[in-house]
């Protein structure tokens, strides 16, 4: 038997699948305290994540029997790869199941914070009918700089050309090919690009190269009145640095689906109530629409089962 434990809520479509196998054993437990996991964890032969369970060393030490964790998404950045590795434990994403949901997150971020829905929401909540103080930024004729051409970034740019943005993609690692099928300029330095950018939005995953990449330096080079987007990983981003931007008038704006530390915390940089008007939060839900959670779900599954009868499965 494999004993599966599940640590976070997923779709129940893959999960039904990992049921079905007479082979497993399926333990759902959201919301276990540390105690509760580390006792469980000692026995399990695979582990189902999102990013909210963190597999460090000590989880990977106390897990005798562990051959698999699982990330039901795509950043694996919750996990210590290089210690899974050394103690033979395979891990696994579901790299293709949220592209397009997170592709929709990002425009959702940046049509809000260049029209400010949320404020006029609110303010039209308590009462407020002020239709002057709600003036935004039109993406037509705008350039948008793309951070990671990966599935998602690529997504964006597509998106972009559609609402006749001028596309600047930055991404060190893809091919000449790929830049040129997409139809976006591609920009070989990073400060250049920031500087002619009007909205810059991140999509590479977070890495000890890319942690920290938008920080108080590279905050100087922007475009002054650009705006940032975050749809990726919280740790790309110096969030105090930001917030000092956004205060001092060099950002106009920035919205954040992610965050350094999650939750984050009541005294976050960017909850300060004088930059509130320019800021717009989500709390890590660029992945959460029923399509997207029902993919990654069945992909966990199907790749998981192959994983632990060593049959070949599908990796990022
Ligand atoms: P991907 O691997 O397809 O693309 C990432 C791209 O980043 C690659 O093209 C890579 O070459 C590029 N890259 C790596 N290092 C770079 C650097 N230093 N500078 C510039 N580019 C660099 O991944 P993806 O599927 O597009 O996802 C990207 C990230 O988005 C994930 O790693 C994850 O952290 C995040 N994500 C967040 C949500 C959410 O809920 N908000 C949902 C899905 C994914
Ligand atoms: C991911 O990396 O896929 C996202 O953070 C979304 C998620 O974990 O659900």
């Amino acid at each position: 038997m494999w004993k599966i434990l599940v640590t976070e809520k997923i779709h129940p479509s893959g999960l039904k699948e990992l049921r079905k196998d007479p082979e497993v054993e399926l333990l759902e437990k959201v919301d276990m305290s540390e105690e509760e996991f580390f006792h469980l964890v000692k026995d399990v032969d695979a582990l189902v994540t999102r990013s909210g369970t963190s597999i460090d060393k000590r989880v990977l030490d106390e897990a005798k029997r562990l051959k698999v964790v699982a990330r039901a998404g795509v950043g694996v950045d919750n996990i210590d790869l290089d210690w899974a590795s050394r103690k033979g434990v395979v891990v696994i994403n579901a790299p293709t199941g949220n592209t397009l949901a997170a592709t929709e997150h990002t425009f959702a971020l940046l049509l809000s914070i260049c029209r400010k829905l949320p404020h006029g929401f609110n303010d039209l909540a308590r009462g407020g009918w002020n239709r002057k103080a709600f003036m935004g930024m039109q993406l037509h004729g705008k350039t948008l700089l793309i951070i990671g051409l990966g599935r998602i970034g690529s997504q964006v740019a597509k998106r972009a050309e559609a609402f006749g943005m001028e596309v600047l993609a930055y991404d060190p690692y893809i091919s000449a090919r790929k830049v040129e099928e997409l139809g976006v300029r591609r920009a070989l330095e990073l400060e250049g690009a920031l500087a002619l950018a009007d909205v810059v939005t991140l999509h590479t995953p977070l890495t000890s190269e890319t942690k920290g990449m938008i920080d108080e330096r590279t905050l100087k080079a922007f475009k002054k009145g650009a705006i940032l987007i975050n749809c990726a990983r919280g740790g790309l981003v110096d969030e105090q640095a930001c917030a000092d931007a956004i205060r001092e008038g060099r950002l106009a704006g920035a919205a954040f689906d992610v965050f350094s530390q999650e939750p984050p915390k009541n005294d976050h940089p960017l909850f300060a109530e004088d930059i509130r008007d320019r800021v717009v939060l989500t709390p890590h839900i660029g992945a959460n629409t029923h399509e997207a959670q029902s993919a990654v779900s069945l992909i966990i599954a199907k790749n998981l089962l192959a994983a632990l009868k060593g049959e070949p499965y599908e990796h990022a």
